[in-house]
This record gives C-alpha cells, structure tokens and sequence, in this order.
C-alpha cells in the first residue's frame, strides 16, 4: 500500500477531494498545512508573517518528511506550494504517488473568492490582478506539478476517478 499525495494550486481542492478519497478508501487523511499548524502551535498566517515564507518553506519540508514513519495508507492533501521547493516533488513521488489536480487560472481564482482564508500569499493581491496573479505563479509552479504520476482535472469526477486510477494500477 502506498501513501496518495494529492497536489495543486490554492483552491484546487485538495482537502476536500483527500477526505473523501480517504473516507470511501477507508483510509486516514493528513492535511500537510495543519499538521504543520498542529506541530508548531502557529496557523500557517501566522508563520509566514513571524517567520517569513523561506523558513515556512524548511518547516513544510521538514513536516513532509516526517510523515515517511506514518502509517502508508495515508491520503495527504500537500500545501499548493509544497512541491516547488527543497526537492519536495522528488521526495513525494520516491514515497508515494502522486496526483495533480489541474485546475484553470479562472477556475481558482473562483473557488479562491468563494473560500474563506486566509492566505497569505493571495490576500495581500488586489481583487483586480488576482486572475493574473494565479496565471503567473500557476505557469512557475506548473513544472512541479507536472511531475505528478497522474493528472485529475478539476472540476471533473474527483474521488472516483483517483479511485477508478489506483483500480487500474494495483
Ligand atoms: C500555499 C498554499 C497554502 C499554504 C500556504 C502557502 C502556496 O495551502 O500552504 O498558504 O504556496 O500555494 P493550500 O493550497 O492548502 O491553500
């Protein structure tokens, strides 16, 4: 049994797919930023504006490798910036697989003003460039991304179609 990682920008849904990926698979969910949350005693907010964002970056690396000990059934909803640094994609595909939901700029951008926050790299951009903001910063990222074993598009079926993959593959 291998851990599922599921990967993607802010407001793909990677926690809400990861819970019910986890709960129809019968298997634990990890969200990779509250666990951060939980170990330091600090919200990812408050991290990056008291740390800044390159110490967040060694602490989200360092969670993401503890979770190597964890139980192999997990189902991880990662932070939408976590495969984009410290070899964190490399070290997620050598422990697991990997799933990216791929969701268009536009299409964020709607669920990122439907979702409460907050999110620090998102809410200081004014309402106007945020579109932009996503398109930018979603075409840096997409090479990480792009590493992912599999690809699940966003909106589309979800769950079942990570369930419908692992079907094929096991
Ligand atoms: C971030 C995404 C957030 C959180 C942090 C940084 C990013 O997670 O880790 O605010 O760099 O894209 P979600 O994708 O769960 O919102």
């Amino acid at each position: 049994m291998k851990k599922l990682f599921l990967v993607g920008f802010m407001g793909s849904g990677k926690s809400t797919l990861g819970k019910s990926l986890a709960r129809q698979l019968k298997r634990p969910f990890l969200d990779l930023d509250q666990y951060l949350e939980e170990k330091t005693g600090k919200s990812v907010p408050e991290l990056f504006a008291t740390l800044g964002e390159d110490r967040f970056r060694e602490l989200e690396a360092e969670s993401l490798r503890e979770l190597d000990g964890m139980d192999d059934k997990l189902v991880v909803a990662c932070g939408g910036g976590t495969p984009c640094y410290h070899g964190n994609m490399d070290w997620i595909n050598e422990h697991g697989l990997s799933f990216y939901l791929k969701a268009t700029p536009r299409f964020l951008l709607s669920r990122l003003n439907l979702s409460e926050g907050p999110r620090p790299l998102i809410d200081p951009v004014p309402e106007e460039k945020r579109e932009a903001f996503i398109r930018d910063l979603l075409s840096e990222r997409e090479q990480y991304y792009a590493k992912s074993r599999f690809v699940i598009d966003i909106p589309g079926k979800g769950a079942d179609e990570v369930i419908h993959i692992l079907g094929h593959i096991n």
